[in-house]
This record gives C-alpha cells, structure tokens and sequence, in this order.
C-alpha cells in the first residue's frame, strides 16, 4: 500500500513536534496503520528560521493554498492557528479535493467547524481535530464515537491549560499572574495571542466544540457568556482558600428547559472535590448523562509532546482511511445564559 503523503502547514511549537513523532515512530505507525506515513511537503511563514527539524527532500510549499492544492499530498494537517485565513480557505481546497485534513485550530473550528463539516461530508473526505481541545486527552473520540449512542445532560470541565498552570503557580508559589503567564508562553502552552486564553475565549472555542459533539448544536463560540481570569491576585485565591475552595476557570454546558446552556467563568470549587486536585497545564472534562454515572478525562492540556500526540492520532486514523460520524448537525436549540448560577462539581 502506498504512504500516506502528509503536507504540514505550521512548524511551531507543535508543527515542529508533529514532524519529529512522525520522524520517530514511522515503524510503529506503519505496523498500527498498515501502510507508512510521510512528512513530503511542508510551510510556515520563515523558510529561513531554525527549527532544529530534518527536512532533507520535504518540498518547501509557497504557501499553505498550494500545500493544500498539492497533487502530492493525501493529507493537509493545518498547524498556523488563526480562525481565518489562511487556514480556512487552506483546509477548504484540502476538503474540495477529496483530501483528509488534520487540525488542531479550535478557533477555526468554532468558528468555521459547521460550515467545514458539511463540506467534509459532502465531498466524502475526513476532518479531524482532536487536538483542538484539550491536546492530548481524546475527549472528542469519546463524545463523537464512544458516547454516540447516549444523551448527555451535562459537559464541563478545566479546558484551558495555561490558565490552570497560571492559577495552580499563583496559588502555591505566590508568583504575580504576569510572571506565570510568561512562563505559560516560554513552554509553548499559550495562544500567540495569550488573551485568548486568559480571557476565557480559547476555552469559550472548546467549550463550543464540545457542547456541539456532546448535544449536536451549531458551533457557536457567541453563544458562550465568557469570563476571563486576568483580574484574579494572588489575594483572592488566598482567600478562596481560607474558606475551603479553590478557583478553578471552568468550561459549562448544560441542557436546560429552554435550550443548551454554554458559559465560561472562574469557580469557586470546593477543595476536597476531584476537580480541585486538577492542577498545573493538565485538563480535566466531565460528561454527565442519562443511564450512566459522570465520566471523568483527566490529561495534559497543552504543549508541544501533548498536542502532537493528539495530532498524529488523527493522522493515523486518516491512514487508516477512518471517517468519524458527521459533526456540527445542528439538531438541538442553543440557550442563553444566566450569569452564574451554583452548580455541584
Ligand atoms: P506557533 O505560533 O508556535 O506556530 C505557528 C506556526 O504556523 C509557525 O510555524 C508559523 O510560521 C506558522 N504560520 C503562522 N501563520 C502563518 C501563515 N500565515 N502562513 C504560513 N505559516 C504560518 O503555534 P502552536 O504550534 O502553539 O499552535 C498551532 C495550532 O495548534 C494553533 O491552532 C493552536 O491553537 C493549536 N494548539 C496549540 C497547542 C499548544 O499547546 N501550543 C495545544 C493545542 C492546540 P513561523 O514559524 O515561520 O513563524
Ligand atoms: N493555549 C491552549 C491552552 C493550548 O493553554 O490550553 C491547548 O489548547
């Protein structure tokens, strides 16, 4: 059988990691999938910067439109973020061609994911995106395949990793939160823009995705009240402390009378619960639903080893000639939010 031909775009902090696996375990991905999996062409911004990557016979594309128009490449793996162009118009000519596409741009998808979806089915062609959220936990296999045949009631969780490695070293060390968010970048866990994770809208992104596989609503970040963590101090969670709980930013969304519930805000969580032991860049989801008790995923949240881990599944499954069960139908009624209400975790 022959290679799957990977065309890469974005060699960052996970593009650069996703070559180095595919590097690594080409033996062990050719015995799981059944045939090899190649790296043949690939792009990002800087063809001149150092990465540190072997990329002796990879074709340099001129830019992620002609990677994606490629005639050699089976499968476009979108790896720039960005929740417009070029991905977007990138990852559309990879569907138009019949072509599998990877993808661990949640904002694209948030954003874009119904429309793609549809354009996916309609030409036959995979799209997957494990990645987006939560890196490396595989919540989405879980919700889109494992949990196919459930109602669920209830999905929340710790979604962002950068904002719960701020919160866990603000509360044991004392650090000031622009210390720690510097160092949620210099580890590659952060956005290139960081406001999208500690103003609550990366986990907004994920939480929309999640309510979509979890409830089959549109992909509607808008329709999630966001609440950031970029005011909280140290004090605060001191005194969250003094009173037996841990602030925790938390992803909700719940079925309601009138419609699915979506929300993003700091929570007081009490600090013997599971949730409160989540701590660091890990992530944690919790599924709720009718006929079974809460399912738990708890995992690594973010960063390069995380992220790539998740991507190259979806690789593998795009070698395999897998398609997953169709994503972004709307067929529930999205709600709006009351401003924080109590809530059991
Ligand atoms: P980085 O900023 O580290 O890397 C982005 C890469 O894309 C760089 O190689 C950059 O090129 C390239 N790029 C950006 N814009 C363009 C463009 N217009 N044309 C061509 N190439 C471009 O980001 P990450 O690797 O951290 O993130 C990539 C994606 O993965 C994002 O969607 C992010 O949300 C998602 N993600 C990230 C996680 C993480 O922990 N970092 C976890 C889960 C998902 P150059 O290097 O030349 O600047
Ligand atoms: N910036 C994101 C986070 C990356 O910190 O969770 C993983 O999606």
């Amino acid at each position: 059988v022959a290679p799957l031909k990977l065309g890469i775009a974005g060699l960052g902090t996970v593009g650069a990691e996703v070559v180095r696996v595919i590097a690594r375990q080409q033996k062990t991905l050719a015995q799981r999938c059944g045939r090899g999996i190649e790296v043949t062409a690939v792009t990002a911004r800087s063809k001149a910067k150092k990465r540190g990557l072997d990329l002796k016979g990879v074709v340099w594309a001129k830019s992620p439109l002609a990677l994606a128009n490629d005639p050699n490449v089976d499968c476009f793996v979108e790896l720039m973020g960005g929740a417009d162009e070029p991905a977007l118009s990138a990852i559309e000519a990879a569907l138009r061609a019949g072509k599998s596409v990877v993808t661990a741009n949640k904002a694209l998808i948030a954003k874009h994911g119904t429309k793609l979806a549809e354009l996916a089915e309609r030409q036959g062609a995979a799209l997957n995106f494990e990645a987006a959220v939560c890196a490396a936990i595989p919540v989405i296999k879980t919700l889109r395949e494992g949990l196919a045949g459930t109602d669920v009631n209830r999905i929340y969780g710790i979604l962002n990793g950068t904002c719960n490695y701020i919160l866990t070293r603000m509360e044991q060390e004392g650090l000031s939160f622009e210390a720690c968010l510097k160092d949620a970048q210099r580890l590659g866990y952060a956005e290139a823009n960081p406001s999208f994770d500690v103003d609550g809208h990366d986990t907004a992104q994920k939480l929309s995705i999640l309510a979509s596989l979890a409830f089959g609503t549109k992909v509607a970040e808008g329709a999630v009240s966001v609440e950031g963590i970029s005011s909280i101090t140290p004090e605060d969670l001191n005194a969250a402390q003094d009173l037996g709980y841990r602030v925790k930013l938390l992803g909700v969304a719940v079925r309601t009378k009138t419609g699915i519930e979506q929300r993003v805000h700091p929570t007081m969580v009490p600090r013997s619960s599971s949730i409160a032991q989540v701590m660091g860049v890990t992530n944690a989801v919790t599924v709720d639903g009718e006929g079974f008790s809460p399912i738990t995923l708890v995992g690594p949240g973010a960063g390069a080893a995380a992220t790539a881990a998740s991507v190259v599944a979806d690789i593998a499954d795009a070698a395999r000639g897998l398609r997953a069960l169709p994503f972004g139908r709307p067929v529930a009624k999205l709600g709006t939010t009351k401003k924080a209400p109590m809530e059991r975790h």
